[in-house]
This record gives C-alpha cells, sequence and structure tokens, in this order.
C-alpha cells in the first residue's frame, strides 16, 4: 500500500451466499477506490447499489469475498479488532439502545472499545456539545426526534476518536432541517481533519460534503470524480426542462433533436430535458421554433443528470 493511503481496494467483491431457494449475489462487483488522509468520499448511488455492503467491509465486520483491501494499512481479514478500535462506524440502521438515556449509550459504548471511566466521562462532555444532545443527556433514546438519534449515533461513533468516521446514509429519512443540522455537524468533523467515507442517494448530500465520489450502479463504480469533475464530464453546464402535454413530449423531443438543440435530449414521464451549456439560448430557440411549453426552467446541471445519463435512470426511486 502506498505511503499516504488510509483505504486502498483493488478489485473488491462481495458475494452473499445461497441461501435455501436464493442462488448466490454479487452486492459488488469488482470495484477499486482509495481514499487519503482528511478526504471525504462519498458513495452515491440508488438503493442496492452496494453501499452498504462496502461499508460493512471497509467496517472489518463483512469478510471480503475476492479482491484486496487495505484500512489504515491493516488487512480487515487479520486485522479486525485493531481496523474497528480506530475507525468510527454509523450504520444505516442506528442499533441505539432505545431503553437507556443519551449518556448511558454512549457510555456502554466506550466501555466497548475498553476505554477507562474517566475518560469516557471526559469524552461524553464534549461529544454531547458536540451532537447539540446536552439538554438530552438524561433523557432516555425513545423519546428523541429521529435527527437527535442520528446526532447521538455519530456522536457515538466519535468516543474512540477515530482516524477514519463511516457513515452509511447519515440523512435519510430525516426532514430538510434535521438535515441540515446533520451536515453542519459533518462540516465541523471535516474541518477538524476527520476522514469520512459517506453514502448517501441524495446528490446534494454529495455535492454538498463530498470532495471526491464514486458513481456506484449495481455493485459497480460508474464514475468517480469530485461532483465538479462528474458533471463537467458527463452532462452539460445547464439544464432546460420543460413540460407539454406528456402525449407530445416524444414528438417534441424528436423535433428539438431535429433542430440539433442542446448536445442531449432525455424524455422523462413529467417532462422534456435538453442539454445545453446555455440554457435561455436553448428556451429562445424552442420559442423560436413555435413551441409553447407550459412550464420551462433553466437550471445549473447536477449529479443526478450525471446519474441519469450513465446508467438511463433516475436516482431515487
Ligand atoms: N446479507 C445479505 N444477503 C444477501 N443479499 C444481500 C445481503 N445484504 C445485501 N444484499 C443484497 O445486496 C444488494 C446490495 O445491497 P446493499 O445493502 O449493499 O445496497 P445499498 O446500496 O446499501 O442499498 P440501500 O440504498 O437500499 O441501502 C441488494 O440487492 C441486497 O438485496
Ligand atoms: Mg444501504
Amino acid at each position: 500500500m502506498s505511503g499516504r493511503l488510509l483505504v486502498e481496494a483493488r478489485g473488491l467483491t462481495k458475494t452473499y451466499r445461497a441461501r435455501k431457494g436464493v442462488p448466490p449475489f454479487r452486492a459488488v462487483d469488482g470495484i477499486d477506490f482509495e481514499l487519503g488522509r482528511g478526504e471525504v468520499f462519498g458513495f452515491l448511488g440508488p438503493n442496492g447499489a452496494g453501499k452498504s455492503s462496502t461499508m460493512r467491509m471497509l467496517g472489518a465486520i463483512s469478510p471480503v469475498s475476492t479482491g484486496t483491501l487495505r484500512v489504515l494499512g491493516m488487512d480487515p481479514a487479520h486485522e479486525g479488532p485493531e481496523i474497528r478500535s480506530r475507525i468510527g462506524v454509523v450504520p444505516q440502521d442506528d442499533c441505539l439502545d432505545r431503553e437507556l438515556t443519551v449518556r448511558e449509550n454512549l457510555f456502554v459504548y466506550g466501555r466497548y472499545f475498553g476505554l477507562a471511566k474517566n475518560v469516557i466521562r471526559d469524552r461524553i462532555v464534549g461529544l454531547l456539545a458536540f451532537a447539540q444532545l446536552e439538554e438530552k443527556a438524561d433523557a432516555q433514546v425513545e423519546t428523541l426526534s429521529g435527527g437527535m438519534r442520528r446526532r447521538l449515533t455519530i456522536a457515538r461513533s466519535l468516543i474512540n476518536e477515530p482516524e477514519i468516521l463511516l457513515l452509511d446514509e447519515p440523512t435519510t429519512g430525516l426532514d430538510p432541517q434535521a438535515r441540515h443540522v446533520l451536515w453542519d455537524r459533518l462540516y465541523r468533523l471535516k474541518r477538524d481533519g476527520v476522514t469520512l467515507i459517506i453514502t448517501t442517494h441524495y446528490m446534494d448530500e454529495a455535492e454538498q460534503l463530498c470532495d471526491r465520489l464514486a458513481v456506484m450502479d449495481a455493485g459497480r463504480i460508474v464514475a468517480e470524480g469530485s461532483p465538479r469533475e462528474l458533471i463537467d464530464a458527463h452532462v452539460t453546464r445547464e439544464v432546460l426542462e420543460l413540460r407539454f402535454q406528456p402525449d407530445v413530449h416524444a414528438e417534441v423531443a424528436e423535433r428539438l433533436r431535429a433542430a440539433e438543440l442542446g448536445e442531449r435530449i432525455e424524455v422523462l414521464p413529467d417532462r422534456v430535458v435538453v442539454y445545453a451549456d446555455d440554457g435561455e439560448v436553448a428556451l429562445v430557440a424552442v420559442h423560436e421554433m413555435s413551441l409553447s411549453p407550459i412550464t420551462a426552467l433553466v437550471r445549473r446541471a447536477t449529479l443526478e443528470d450525471v446519474f441519469l445519463k450513465l446508467t438511463g435512470r433516475s436516482l431515487v426511486d
């Protein structure tokens, strides 16, 4: 492994064994990636892409099927306990103890890492402040909101002062306000130099948080780069979205293609999407063709467009 990499994966594969009536299934299909200290790296992909399977291998919780994986220079097959003691894990499903209080959850988790009681007590003070849960310290987890539970899970994952933090869908299911609070906490970790690996199927989350992304689909990495690089490499700078009566969308798209409008035209169930570097210029051209869309919107291209281009599907089901 090259010196400064914290994680290095080559041809990484996860195949789940056959169970009765269910054939074996390759959830992660030969992926390569690496990351260095202080980076925020994201896996962006739809349900079933293989994100959690990848995260569990990184967390030395689930064995690698084939390929090589090094985490902090170690092999999860042989040095799982050492890896687990130096990373933090926020699983997709919180697994907090709901009967216990916030403080007790942090304490129990610290003991699991074999930390001394006074060390844990000291760290809990800082972690409660970080998670904005000071007032809830003695409340049962059962009584917390979804956003608070997620913040507690993140606080808990930091109890052993990890060098890498793995976050599997940190904000899924949260309302917009709770998501923003959580993003703010993740920015702070990033600022403090913690290396983060995040999975998400929200393109805005990927765009906001990640320095570099791997776009995953069906167990493979279909593209990799910074959000900006991915957009520059795969789509135009702007996008023009046109809505007509749905039954004329195919016909309109044909006319737009014939007029060589934009670089690419995509027909979605509810709209025609024109990829053009200047959306306003494209819209003027649409009007000059005597087409009158019910609505027209010019927007900046996003990772959602990248995903659509690469897979022919939308990120959200
Ligand atoms: N323990 C398992 N045994 C068999 N198949 C599994 C197991 N865990 C996951 N899979 C399958 O592997 C594929 C990838 O699952 P995974 O949970 O890694 O995807 P994901 O990208 O995390 O999806 P999501 O966004 O829904 O969390 C899915 O088809 C899933 O059904
Ligand atoms: Mg998952």
